[in-house]
């Protein structure tokens, strides 16, 4: 199961897609194991949007205290995340229930967030902005008023949308975020150079041992998905496997119901979901309203998923030892406790050895990829 094409020609397809960040120099090697980003038709890359992207995405004042930007729990330093928070902490430490995923390689989501209520980077990113557990604005007005204001944001969004004053609007705002967040994508891990360049000596036999393991008989890569030429480690689907709905169980179809009547529009399910920790156990069915979906999640990516600790939609099982141990026990954190009633059919004990569950930990180091590990390391050498 070696790679078929070569990868030159998915960096040169890839090349032509997405311009990246000025500077940095567009490497055959940045993209290898990825896909080309998908790029909405109305939202192309440029060098000046990307930068646009980022000052916004780093930017406190759009936030009722001043004090959050999306960067505070999407940390580059801390892999785009927040760890070791279980559950993200917003303005006036106010804590959410669940855990901030990555915003690595979230381009190749087809929805965005755990249970997959928002349909796009550009939609998911007019949410937080509004949520009162996390930045806490009344509305978008008070972003507006800065990016029609200020020096540096009048100049930059002429120059990228050609815009000004009025004209402005939260259309623009998100696109440029959401192309920054496009260009947070990696591959190119000790993993990709052993599987899509055939490099024997980028794994160690552990790391071997464990791959073997994610295929076959731990049966992770039936969501976990890895292609021919690229992997994201994702099927993009959701699933059941055992995680936070036991909370509920006896529960379910009281909150069930009381979700359906309440017909809440996607913005009052952004909040019900992120401050009622009840309410956020039901997963995909806030989505669907099918009882297929009940604590159904979106299956992680599982690129740098060393670096960003602690796991789960809730944060609940600290390291990546014991996520294995979770999927051992059949879908339960803690052996014993019982099996919900809607766990997924693909999650079944697993039978593994403590070194097998060693090898899948050690496999799982092998998807990091070497620049964010780098800003991690950078950023935990600078610690006092
Ligand atoms: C208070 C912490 C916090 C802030 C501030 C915040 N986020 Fe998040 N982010 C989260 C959490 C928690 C989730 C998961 C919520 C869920 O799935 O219900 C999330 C989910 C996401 C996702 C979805 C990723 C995926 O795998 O589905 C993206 C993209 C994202 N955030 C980008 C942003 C952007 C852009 C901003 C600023 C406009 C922002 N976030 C502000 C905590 C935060
Ligand atoms: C039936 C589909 C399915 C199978 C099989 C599966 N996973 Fe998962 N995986 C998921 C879903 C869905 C989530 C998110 C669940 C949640 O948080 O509630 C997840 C989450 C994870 C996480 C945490 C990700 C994060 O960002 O917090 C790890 C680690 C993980 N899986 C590893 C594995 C390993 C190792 C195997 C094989 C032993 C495996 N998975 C098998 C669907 C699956």
């Amino acid at each position: 199961m070696k790679q078929r094409f070569p990868v030159i020609l998915l960096a040169a397809a890839f090349l032509c897609l997405v311009p990246l960040t000025a500077g940095e120099p567009p490497g055959e090697t940045t993209m290898l194991g990825l896909p080309p980003v998908p790029i909405p038709d109305d939202n192309p890359m440029s060098a000046a949007k990307i930068e646009l992207g980022k000052k916004l995405f780093e930017d406190k004042r759009f936030s009722a205290t001043g004090k959050i930007s999306c960067a505070t729990c999407h940390d580059a330093t801390k892999g785009f995340t927040d760890g070791p928070l279980k559950t993200s902490k917003g303005i006036e430490d106010l804590r959410g229930t669940r855990n901030a995923p990555t915003v690595i390689n979230a381009a190749y989501f087809t929805t965005q967030f755990w249970d997959g209520r928002s349909p796009s980077l550009e939609d998911q990113s007019l949410h937080p902005f509004l949520n009162p557990v996390e930045m806490g604005l009344l509305s978008h007005d008070p972003i507006l008023e800065i990016a029609r204001t200020d020096s540096d944001y009048v100049a930059m969004f002429k120059d990228v949308f050609g815009k000004k004053g009025k004209k402005i609007t939260m259309d623009e705002v998100t696109k440029a975020i959401a192309a920054f967040e496009r260009t947070q994508v990696g591959g190119n891990s000790p993993f990709d150079h052993y599987y899509f360049k055939a490099s024997d000596d980028a794994l160690t036999d552990a790391q071997k041992r464990g791959f073997d393991l994610f295929v076959n008989e731990g049966r992770c890569v039936s969501c976990h998905r890895v292609e021919q030429t690229t992997a994201l480690f994702t099927d993009n689907k959701f699933h059941n496997i055992g995680v936070g709905i036991n909370n509920i169980q006896n529960d379910v179809p009281e909150l069930a119901s009381a979700f359906l009547e309440a017909d809440l529009s996607l913005a009052e399910v952004d909040v019900k979901v992120l401050s009622d920790p009840r309410t956020s156990e039901i997963g995909r069915f806030a989505v669907t309203h099918g009882f297929d979906d009940l604590g159904g999640f979106k299956t992680s990516t599982l690129r740098n998923i060393a670096l960003t600790a602690p796991y789960f939609h809730d944060g609940s099982v600290a390291t990546l030892r014991e996520a294995v141990v979770h999927y051992n026990n059949g879908g339960v954190t803690n052996e014993g406790d019982p099996v919900n009633d809607f766990l997924s059919g693909g999650v079944r004990p697993l039978n593994l050895t403590d070194e097998q569950i060693d090898d899948l930990v050690a496999f799982m180091e092998a998807l990091t990829s070497p620049e964010f590990a780098e800003l991690m390391a950078e950023a935990e050498g600078g610690k006092p």
